[in-house]
């Protein structure tokens, strides 16, 4: 996820069992003019594996130059983002605006397969908006190219994250592909990742907002997919043992400043569903490690009567 999925939170989501974890969306052009900020999402460490670099871009000479520079870097997956909706994306003609260009989507990721040596993945949508779903051809042109599999999200770009899921469109492309399908759309809790599970046949579930303030979802997933039991959710000291550790991955990695600015709206997620409005608003404010830890143990310490669960 663009603006989340950087190495503290990989790592946080891999401490509780997310096997597979991409970096943040990356700009071939960012990236082959070696913007820092864009070298900077490309760190990782060891236990950040397996690790898929996810890219975003729609010309080829551009996308050559990237990968060209991602050759230096270790990782195991390579996706090609054709799902973004966001408008300064699609105006370039990128991320789902080529759902509207599949023959291009089509020599874009041929492009990539030639062009690397680590296994190649495209992350799609079910269409462009109702009137033009057009996944199922789509994920055949990507399997030609090369991919070795293919993401869906079951909404179309008008949808943006709103919406019912379709999970007719996902188990239409797995039934025409050879290739592992993965399923993305309300993969909330154990019960909807079950439910994409059944109702589309797919080889795997992407976990992208039921996540956030949430690594127990890989945990309870895979408790839920075994023995069909959700186990008892996270406690106040596990929450907030969890968020220090957090926090203080976030500062190791980006400095004290902007780690603890970019963990604020984690606190937020974390504190989901707990009756402090309060607490949420001052965590928008605070600057310094030392005043969200105390934010942190205030959050802990508060009575027994808020316990919640991080999904409701
Ligand atoms: C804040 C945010 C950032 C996202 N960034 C990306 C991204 O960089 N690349 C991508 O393929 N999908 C991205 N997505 C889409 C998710 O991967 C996922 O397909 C979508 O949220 C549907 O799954 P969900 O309903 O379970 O959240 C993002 C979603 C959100 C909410």
């Amino acid at each position: 996820m663009a603006g989340i999925s950087d190495l503290p939170y990989r790592l946080i989501n891999r401490s509780f069992g997310c096997e597979l974890a991409f970096t943040e969306m990356i700009s071939a052009t960012a990236l082959a003019h070696k913007s820092k900020g864009t070298l900077k999402m490309l760190s990782s460490t060891a236990g950040d594996r397996p690790l898929g670099v996810q890219i975003l871009g729609a010309d080829p000479e551009i996308i050559k130059r990237a990968l060209d520079i991602l050759s230096e870097y270790v990782f195991d997956v390579i996706d090609f983002n054709a799902a973004c909706p966001a408008s300064k994306v699609v105006s370039g003609g990128k991320g789902s605006g080529l759902l509207r260009e599949p023959e291009k989507l089509q020599r874009l990721l041929k492009v990539i397969v030639e062009n690397t040596r680590v296994p190649v993945t495209v992350k799609i949508r079910s269409g462009w908006d109702e009137t033009s779903i057009n996944a199922a051809e789509i994920a055949l042109r990507a399997q030609d190219a090369g991919v070795s599999g293919l993401f869906i999200h079951g909404r179309t770009k008008t949808q943006k994250y709103c919406g019912q899921v379709d999970y007719s469109i996902i188990r239409k492309v797995k039934e025409s592909l050879k290739i592992p399908v993965i399923a993305s759309g309300d993969a909330l809790t154990p019960e909807l990742i079950n439910k994409l599970f059944c109702e589309t046949g797919c080889d795997g579930v992407a976990v992208a907002r039921g996540a956030l303030g949430n690594p127990w979802i890989f945990t309870e997933t895979v408790e839920y997919l075994k023995n069909g039991a959700v186990p008892f959710s996270p406690d106040v000291y596990e929450i907030a043992r969890t968020m220090r550790e957090h926090l203080a991955w976030n500062v190791a990695f980006h400095g004290e400043k902007t780690g603890v600015i970019h963990f604020r709206k984690f606190f937020a997620w974390y504190a989901k569903g707990r009756a402090v409005r309060d607490l949420k608003g001052r965590a928008f404010s605070v600057g310094t490690q030392d005043e969200m830890l105390r934010l942190i143990e205030e959050l802990q310490t508060l009575p027994s009567a808020c316990h919640f669960s991080p999904n409701s």
